[in-house]
């Protein structure tokens, strides 16, 4: 018997098979239990997956024990000092960091491709003035398939390169302008001239339109680097449940558009992407220090569905580093815009409070890298219901390699998991005016 198996016995049969523990570069060893159903005639059950490996990946590796967060083994604390957001982009989907002749081809490119299609714009008309930007952004991402089908045959690595760049490019325009259809003002046109950051801040906030530009906008350098910094944070994080959707969707041979709107999607729920925004609306809810012990309470309170927004991580159990990174500049934006926000120190307070409460220790439940995001988007004055949309314009490339790195793998199978039934047996319709 290998000691690098796990034996499993099925107690009624008596059979016993040994399975290859499989240990990658870092962490847990893990079973390779894909022949189970072969050799004992059963499935394993695992909701939520909380103890499946999906896939090999060599992306990004996460300790939640000890608060690890590697992209491409690089720890997100060095990335985050020392690049940009279009460097870690390219680092996460080419396996290694660019040299300077890489990055400014690299960026030069992003910046090209960043345009719509002018058709595309006016998909924008179609929406309510009123609709979510998040709802905007899964149907016109959705729909670029039908605007760029030049490059859509998934076998060539080229068109799937240009496929991602493309989606990269043209992320902060569409977010952008679901942002500008919702408050009702003109497109503002990507520039060449502009960085990624300031590019999108600009689309977001100038006076321009499509005929003017307004030469009195200049993008804050201390809200460019918080920004950049955010979307290094959010880039990547393994197999969470908006990356599994898309690589599951790209399991199928779907258009990469499809696969990031399925990712889209499945960022917007509350449990993931959403909690930024709900952090800002829970903050809001409590409304002042004196509350706090009641939300606290009611946090705990399990016939209450009320729950801290912002704290608590399926894969932290100690501290989220990106929480940690993001707690100082929240410091330096806020200083920045020489403003207080009652609501950053409600958060400070409120965090100041959970950590010492007994349940919240118990189950080591600390706030994550949403808890701050929301305040430092507050003072960029991005609006709450864009919250999520910046989430989804930083993980756009974390998607991105995920996808490139399952679909370069011709061994990929389509994604289709098992269950456990347990609905009615098989049985016979009673005719209608018998029942
Ligand atoms: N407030 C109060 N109790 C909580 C919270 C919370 N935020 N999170 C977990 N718990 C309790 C939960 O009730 C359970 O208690 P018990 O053991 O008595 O039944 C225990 O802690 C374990 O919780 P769990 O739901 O089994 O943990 P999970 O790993 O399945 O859930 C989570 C992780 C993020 C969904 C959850 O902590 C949560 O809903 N947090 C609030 C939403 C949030 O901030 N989400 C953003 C995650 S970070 C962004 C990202 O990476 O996508």
């Amino acid at each position: 018997m290998s000691k690098d198996s796990l034996s499993i016995r099925h107690n009624r049969t008596g059979k016993t098979v040994e399975y290859p523990l499989l240990q990658g570069t870092l962490g847990k060893e893990t079973v390779d239990i894909r022949a189970i159903h072969k050799d004992l005639d059963c499935f394993t059950y695992d909701p939520g997956f909380t103890a499946t490996a999906s896939c090999k990946s060599h992306i990004t590796f996460i300790d939640g024990d000890k608060g690890v967060l590697l992209y491409r083994g690089y720890p997100i604390e060095q990335l985050a000092e020392h690049c940009n957001y279009l460097e870690v982009a390219y680092l996460l989907m080419n396996g290694e960091l660019p040299n300077a002749t890489q990055l400014q081809d690299f960026s030069l490119e992003v910046a090209h491709r960043s345009m719509v299609h002018e058709s595309l714009r006016n998909f924008f008309d179609g929406f309510s003035y009123d609709a979510h930007p998040m709802a905007m952004l899964v149907g016109v991402v959705g729909s670029l398939s039908a605007f760029y089908h030049s490059e859509l045959n998934m076998k060539d690595p080229e068109h799937r390169r240009v496929c991602a760049v493309r989606m990269i490019a043209k992320m902060p325009t569409i977010a952008a302008a679901s942002y500008r259809h919702s408050v009702g003002k003109p497109f503002v046109y990507p520039r060449l001239d502009l960085g990624y950051c300031e590019n999108f801040l600009n689309m977001m906030f100038s006076r321009s339109s499509p005929n003017y530009i307004d030469p009195n906008y200049s993008v804050d350098p201390i809200e460019k680097k918080a920004l950049n910094l955010l979307l290094i944070l959010h880039a990547d994080h393994e197999q969470n449940a908006s990356t599994s959707t898309v690589r599951l969707t790209g399991s199928t041979g779907a258009n990469p558009y499809a696969c990031i709107a399925a990712g889209i999607a499945a960022l917007w729920g509350p449990a993931h992407g959403g909690a930024n925004e709900a952090v800002l609306r829970m903050l809001k809810q409590i409304g002042s220090v004196d509350r706090i012990p009641e939300f606290i309470a009611r946090a705990k309170d399990k016939d209450d569905p009320f729950r801290l927004m912002g704290f608590g991580h399926r894969v932290y159990k100690n501290f989220d580093p990106r929480a940690t990174i993001i707690r100082q500049t929240c410091y330096e934006v806020l200083e920045n815009s020489n403003r207080q926000d009652p609501l950053f120190e409600l958060a400070l307070a409120l965090e100041e409070y959970a950590l010492k409460d007994e349940y919240f220790i118990e189950r080591k439940l600390y706030p994550n890298v949403d808890f701050y995001s929301g305040v430092i988007y507050r003072a960029l004055n991005i609006p709450e219901e864009m919250f999520t949309v910046m989430f989804a314009i930083a993980r756009t490339s974390g998607w991105l390699a995920h996808w490139l790195e399952m679909m370069a793998d011709p061994s990929t199978p389509i994604g289709r998991p098992r269950q456990l039934y347990l609905g009615p047996e098989q049985r016979n319709i009673i005719p209608i005016d018998a029942r």
